[in-house]
This record gives structure tokens, sequence and C-alpha cells, in this order.
């Protein structure tokens, strides 16, 4: 087989990078380990960012999303017993879109296949080969249990944080930066009507919890645990005391429940890959960068790494051997990322509690989040960052 653009995973990267370049004419293979049942039952991120969602519209899969997904105005930040709003709307101009990464993911497989475009579930044993060349390839095991080969122009590595691209950079071609939080979120899906029209982020002396949504039937909901709980020792009665507990501190509001259909436990970590590129290999989304959840910026940041790699390829198929775009990918990406990065990192240590938090740390957090919630100023820059930053050209 050849192709022009080797993309491996189907997550929100490699489906839009796949989408992105077939609108320009430029040919592609996706190949993913999982089923497609699978990834389209994975539940992950719920945000999408102002442009994110512009461009999901942009690139024609938009119906959907603008059908069922609920655009909000603005957010809540629950603390010392009080709620307050930050009006995302009135501060920026922009709004968000909450829709589940698995029905984006569901809308871009479903338009791929449509199209007839190739889209190879379940293989196994990826490898990349030759990408310090002119010559690279990708091989594996394909469903049937062949062994395959793909000769292309460039490798995409949108194949997550336990991928096989970002490892199979030779030692010393990047260099990695992490942080992992003594805490995890333990997620749940429940059949329950949302109890706020809006996203709830609650500061509590138990810790933190938030209130999100899929529809209006499905509240997601989250709870800080510590990284080694074992969600055997949380039975749905359980968690809706604690969601209660955490996420009523005004007055007489109380949160919708409803059967759990989904609960797992996500372990909370920042880390980021430079670079993002090696030869002709470009990392994009969660294989080179992972954000903790607080700021619901892991898909966004995701689709950001693919609207500029899918630029540069563009501008170099179309102008014949222009690199620049490419040669510059890693760079642009990762001033977005860094902010990406140091806004989640802060919205995570504002909102959790840290386990060896004093009485000081705890004061200053709760006059952190009197000021961003009560300041015009805070507010903004928090909203700013929450419905996406520009990009810079
Ligand atoms: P992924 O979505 O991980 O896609 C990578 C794809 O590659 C997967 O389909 C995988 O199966 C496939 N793959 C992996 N290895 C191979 C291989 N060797 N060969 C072929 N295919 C392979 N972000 C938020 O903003 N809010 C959230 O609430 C949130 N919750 C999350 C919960 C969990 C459990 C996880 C893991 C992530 C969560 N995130 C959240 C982050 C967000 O979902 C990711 O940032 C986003 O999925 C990144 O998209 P991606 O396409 O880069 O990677
Ligand atoms: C979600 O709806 O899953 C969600 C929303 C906001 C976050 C994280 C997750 O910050």
């Amino acid at each position: 087989m050849r192709t022009q653009v080797g993309i491996i995973g189907a997550g929100p990267s490699g489906l839009l990078l796949g989408r992105m370049l077939q609108l320009e004419g430029i040919d592609s293979v996706v190949l993913e380990d999982r089923s497609r049942a699978y990834i389209e039952a994975r539940i992950r991120a719920g945000v999408m960012e102002h442009w994110a969602a512009e461009l999901t519209d942009a690139v024609g899969l938009g119906a959907r999303m603008r059908r069922e997904g609920l655009v909000h105005e603005g957010l809540e930040i629950s603390f010392a017993g009080q709620r307050r709003r930050i009006d995302l709307k009135g501060l920026t101009g922009k709004s968000i879109m909450v829709y589940g990464q698995h029905e984006f993911v569901k809308d871009f497989v479903a338009a791929r296949l449509d199209d007839g475009l190739p889209l190879h579930f379940e293989v196994r044993d990826v490898s990349v080969h030759g990408f310090e060349g002119d010559a690279p390839e990708i091989r594996y095991t394909d469903r049937d249990g062949a062994p395959q080969r793909i000769d292309c122009d460039f490798i995409a590595g949108c194949d997550g944080f336990h991928g096989v691209c970002r490892p199979s950079i030779p030692e010393g071609g990047l260099a990695v930066f992490e942080k992992l939080y003594p805490f995890a979120w333990l997620g749940i899906l429940a059949k329950a009507a949302p109890s706020s029209d809006e996203l709830i982020y609650s500061n509590h002396d138990n810790g933190f919890a938030l209130h999100s949504m899929r529809s209006p039937e499905l509240t997601r909901l989250y709870l800080q645990v510590s990284p080694d709980e074992d969600i055997a020792d949380w039975p749905d009665d359980r968690i809706w005391a604690e969601l209660q507990t955490r996420l009523t501190q005004d007055g007489d509001w109380r949160l919708n429940e409803g059967p759990v259909l989904q609960k797992g436990i996500t372990p909370m970590r920042s880390f980021v890959c430079e670079t993002m590129r090696h030869g002709r290999m470009f990392l994009a989304g969660d294989s080179a960068h992972i954000v903790p959840p607080t700021g619901a910026k892991g898909m966004n940041l995701a689709m950001a790494d693919i609207k500029i790699l899918a630029e540069a390829l563009v501008e170099y198929y179309k102008s014949g051997s222009g690199t620049e775009g490419l040669d510059g990918y890693a760079a642009t990406c990762l001033r977005r990322v860094w902010k990406a990065e140091r806004f989640s990192w802060w919205m995570t240590r504002m909102l959790h509690l840290a386990p060896d938090a004093d009485a000081f740390d705890r004061r200053i957090q709760l006059a952190e989040l009197d000021f961003i919630t009560g300041s015009e100023a805070g507010a903004r820059s928090l909203a700013e960052n929450y419905v996406g930053l520009p990009f810079d050209d």
C-alpha cells in the first residue's frame, strides 16, 4: 500500500487530520488498534472550545453537534459555601460547546467510511520505520492476521499517550517534562437530568467535584479521589453522597440522581514531549502532551495540533516543496501547548485539595477563588483560556 500521510490512531486527532487532508485532495490511511464499537463508546472529554466547534462546522461535520450539543455561555465556581458565575460570553464574546468526544468520534468515523476512505480497525503490532530518511513506512498486522506495509511521505503519530510513535523516536531525540498530581478523578455518567444549565467546578473541604453533562438526560460528574483509590470501594450510594456534599454548597439546591451508566478512575498528570517532530514523523494530541482534565483542554489541544499540521501539509503539497510550515510545526504547537499546560495546572491547583496543604495554603486558595470570581480582570483571564486562546500567526 502507498499513501501520502499514514495516520496512526483514530481518536479526535487522527480522524480530524484525515478529514482535513481529504478536503484538500491529500490521501491518507488511518490505522486503529481498537474496534469501532470500542472507540465510539469510550467516554472522555466533553467541552469543545469556540474555534474547535467552528472548525468542526468548517470541515462539514458539525450538523449533529449543532443539533445535539449544548452551547454554554458561562460556568460556575463553587467555594466557601457560595457559587459564582463566570460569564464566558460577556467577558470574551465566545461560548463553548458541550458535546461528548465519543459523539465527535462517531461523526468522523461515519463520514470517513461513507466516503469509502481507508480506516482499518483492530490492527496489531503497529511499528514505524524510515522516518529519519525519505521513505517512511508503517508495518502492522491486519484484523485477519495478515502482515501489511504502508509506504508514505509522512507519518502522523495520533496514537495517544500509550501509542507506539513517541517511543519509536531514538533516545536523545526528545525531552520530556512531567508532573504527577497526588489525586485522581473518579468520573461517572448518570442517567439523570443535569441539575444546572452550566458546569459547576466545586472546591470543597472534602476535595474537588465537577458537575458536567452530555445531554438533557445525561449528567457527567467527577470527584477528586486519591490516585491509588480502588473503584470497588465506591458503591453508587457513596459516590452520590459525596457528590451531594461537595456540590451542594449553596442553599437548598440538590443534585439530581439516577442510575450510574459508567464509572472509572482517571489519574492526573501533566506531560509535554519536546519536540513534536522527528524527521518525517509528527506527533499530535495525547501522543505528545497530556493535561490534567480540570481545564477541559485535552481534546482541544489535540485539535489545535491538527489544525496546524494539516495546514502545513497542505502548504507542502500545494506548493510542491514548501516545508516552512512543517519545519515550524513543533515550535508553533508548543507555544500553545505550554499555555494550555499552564492553565490546566493552575485550575487544578486552585480547585483541588492537596493532601499536604496546610491552613495557610487553604486560605490562599480561597482568596484566589474569591479574586478570580470577584474581579473582572481575574474572571476574564480564566474565561479567555477556557473558551480557547487565539492562534499565533
Ligand atoms: P486519543 O483519543 O487517545 O486517540 C488515540 C487513538 O490511537 C486511540 O483510539 C487508540 O486506541 C489508538 N492507538 C493507540 N495505540 C495505537 C497503536 N499502536 N496502533 C493503532 N492505534 C493506536 N480531556 C478533557 O478535556 N476532558 C475530559 O474529561 C477528559 N477525560 C479523559 C478521560 C480519560 C480516561 C482519558 C484517557 C483522557 C481524557 N481526556 C479528557 C483527554 C482527551 O480525551 C484526550 O486529550 C483526547 O482523547 C486526545 O485525542 P487524541 O486523538 O490525541 O488521542
Ligand atoms: C466533561 O464534561 O467530561 C468535562 C468537563 C469539563 C472538564 C473536564 C471534563 O474540565
